[in-house]
């Protein structure tokens, strides 16, 4: 007798029929990453979804990075499981606070996160990522002042890393990081006194005081993997573990909880199921569609910042 098809047997099957690519941001549930074509942080599947061929980009992730893929890719079909995806930062920033900023501040080069809006991006002179933000501030010359949005700890952080004076910081923060107390992390610490400590810059400035390193979702991953210790403690969001743990065997990993959740979960990206993305792709539904002339003007910020190393 044939058994019936597994959930992922039937999204590898969906997958070949639509001549779609899976994109998986490391805070994906292990089953999600399991079938992805590519995982990685916001600037490589940013930089994955620019060199895409086929026809459906099923984006497993949060909806701004969706909408990335879909800028870089306005003829193709980007789906995503949950429409509800979203990302505190994302809602602390409205477009129209940033179009009178605009007004006021005519001179001023708006350095956008990509955890923004495509309608933010589209009024923004340049984006980064937690990955390339200092290089970014640093290629805009020094006499420009500057306004980076929306998060106030990165935006802190590239500030003390750049020694940049004329840069004004908008006021978001993550849901996650920004909930990770010091207090937990000093009892972290303490519990495990081996163990480096590593955390995502959206994290408060005191906890990356205390850091032995701080960067993006991938650069922790690939510095926790490199480390001769075999202790860390991560101060992001506990979905990194799968490829830590797949990445470098034997080594321990501790995570310190929010105070939101009491977890450290991103509840947006967790929204994220296989059963959602065997339906979007089976119905290519919930799709992202964007007005072209927004994607057009969001295209070239995103360019300018692909094109930085
Ligand atoms: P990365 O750029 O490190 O993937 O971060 C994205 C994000 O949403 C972190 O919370
Ligand atoms: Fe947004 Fe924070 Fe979730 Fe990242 S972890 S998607 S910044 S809410």
């Amino acid at each position: 007798m044939v058994s019936a098809p597994t959930l992922a047997e039937e999204i590898l099957e969906l997958k070949t029929q639509r001549r779609a690519i899976i994109l998986a941001h490391h805070y994906q549930e292990p089953e999600i990453q399991d079938l992805a074509d590519s995982i990685g942080d916001s600037l490589e599947l940013a930089r994955t979804a620019q060199k895409f061929q086929g026809d459906v980009i099923a984006f497993c992730g949060v909806r701004f990075m969706a909408e990335t893929a879909k800028v870089l890719n306005p003829e193709r079909v980007v789906v995503v499981p949950d429409r509800n995806a979203g990302c505190s930062l994302v809602d602390s920033c409205p477009v129209e606070a940033i179009r009178a900023f605009r007004r006021r501040n005519p001179d001023h080069v708006i350095v956008s996160y990509i955890n923004t809006s495509v309608e933010v991006k589209a009024e923004s002179d340049i984006l980064c990522t937690s990955r390339n933000a200092v290089a970014v501030v640093n290629s805009i010359p020094s006499d420009r002042p500057i306004l980076f949005l929306p998060d106030i700890n990165l935006g802190n952080y590239v500030k003390n890393q750049t020694g940049r004076k004329n840069m004004e910081i908008w006021q978001g923060a993550c849901i996650v990081h920004a909930t990770f107390p010091a207090r937990r992390l000093t009892a972290a610490r303490a519990e495990h006194p081996q163990a480096l400590v590593a955390a995502h810059p959206e994290c408060p400035g005191d906890v990356l005081r205390m850091a032995d390193f701080i960067g993006s979702t991938s650069a922790i991953i690939d510095w926790c993997t490199k480390q001769p210790a075999s202790e860390f403690i991560v101060m992001t969001e506990s979905g990194v573990r799968y490829s830590l743990e797949r990445l470098s065997s034997g080594k321990k990993f501790y995570f310190v909880a929010n105070e939101n959740c009491n977890c450290s979960e991103c509840p947006y990206m967790k929204l994220n199921t296989l059963e959602k993305l065997a339906r979007c792709l089976e119905t290519l539904e919930p799709r992202i569609e964007l007005p072209a002339d927004i994607m057009q003007r969001a295209l070239v910020p995103l360019q300018r910042m692909l094109a930085v190393k």
